[in-house]
């Protein structure tokens, strides 16, 4: 009678576990065969009411039973497992014939180009690239540059100060006064870098820009040394037939101080709407090197004299590329930066 039973116990069970399509399935026929309640372990249990002659035959009967069992539904597992692999690889399945993708390449920003083409050019002149710090001591950006405390670029309108003592930089020059603070001379060093100044966001302001910084320092330097080496900076920058020009200016660190124009490479001097009809167009602000400004850094201005400027990194790059509006200098739209 329990062979009976055992038979149609298995009988079922072979087809629930054939009928089971997943693996929650098949777990559910598990725990109805052989789990804590399930049907095997009930004839178990019942076992006591066996003769004491049935009962080993019985538990031999079920227990095989029960190997079997779980063989199949281990079997059945292996092929539910195996066929959700299939249906997974189905969907990963890479063509690797198919032709690749072009990767998108980044390009060089105009302001990186410019910069490069004006690196060259100095470093070829002899001299070293140097960089100094953007979160400024006042001390550098304006008083060792002799730039007393009431002058007007001080004001908290045009500078971001951080507290009394420290400030975003407003222009490169300071790192000239790093430099000279190193004792170590002559020097003949460019100085390129990010400023910041409190100004409104149009097509020719930005609160933060770039500036190249120049110092040239030797035992004898004249002005005629500072225009020849400028001249031929704009010669190699902008064309062999380039002009430059200089005017009277005035800068607190520099004594005496000019801004050097150069030809308009688009009409040559003429005149046309690129030149605003001037012929001319602004380029940099330059000078010789203050003998206060020397003192205060160590350096002996009986002995030594120099000559620096300084050169607006964007105007550069909007000029050479006849961009006329800086803000997509800042937008970094590929689309823009890929025509360079
Ligand atoms: N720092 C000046 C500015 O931001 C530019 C400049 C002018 C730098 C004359 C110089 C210089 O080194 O000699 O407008």
């Amino acid at each position: 009678m329990i062979k009976t039973k055992l038979e149609e116990i298995k009988n079922k069970a072979l087809k629930r576990i054939e009928e089971s399509s997943d693996l929650e399935a098949l777990n559910e026929v598990r725990v109805a065969l052989l789990g804590k309640k399930g049907e095997l372990t009930a004839v178990l249990k019942g076992m006591k009411e066996l003769s004491a002659e049935e009962r080993p035959k019985v538990g031999a009967m079920v227990n095989e039973l029960r190997s079997d069992l779980e063989k199949r539904l281990n079997h059945a597992k292996d092929v539910i497992d195996y066929k959700v692999m299939e249906e997974r690889l189905k969907d990963e399945v890479i063509d690797v014939t198919l032709p690749a993708k072009r990767p998108a390449m980044g390009h060089r920003h105009p302001n990186q180009i410019a910069l490069e083409d004006m690196q060259n050019i100095f470093i070829g002149m002899g001299y070293e690239v140097v960089e100094g710090p953007e979160i400024e001591r006042d001390y550098y950006n304006f008083e060792a540059l002799n730039i007393p405390a009431d002058h007007p670029a001080k004001d908290e309108q045009d500078t971001f100060y951080i507290n009394g003592e420290f400030l975003l930089r407003t222009q490169t020059s300071g790192v000239q006064v790093h430099e000279m603070e190193k004792g170590k001379l002559p020097i003949r060093m460019i100085s390129p870098g990010r400023v910041f100044r409190s100004d409104e966001v149009d097509a020719t302001h930005s609160p933060s820009f770039h500036q190249v910084e120049g110092l040239l320092i030797y035992e004898d330097v004249s002005f005629s040394d500072l225009k020849g080496t400028l001249a031929e900076f704009a010669r190699e920058l902008f064309g062999e037939e380039t002009k430059v020009k200089f005017r009277p200016h005035h800068f607190p660190f520099t004594e005496p101080s000019a801004e050097m124009d150069v030809s308009c490479f688009k009409c040559h001097g003429k005149g046309c709407r690129f030149c605003k009809g001037e012929g001319w167009i602004e380029i940099l602000g330059c000078g010789m090197v203050h003998p206060h400004v020397l003192e205060m850094s160590g350096i002996d201005p009986l002995k030594y004299k120099g000559f620096a400027f300084g050169v607006g990194l964007e105007r550069i790059a909007l000029l050479k590329y006849e961009i006329d509006d800086m803000r997509l200098l800042y937008e970094n739209d590929v689309r823009f930066l890929n025509q360079f």
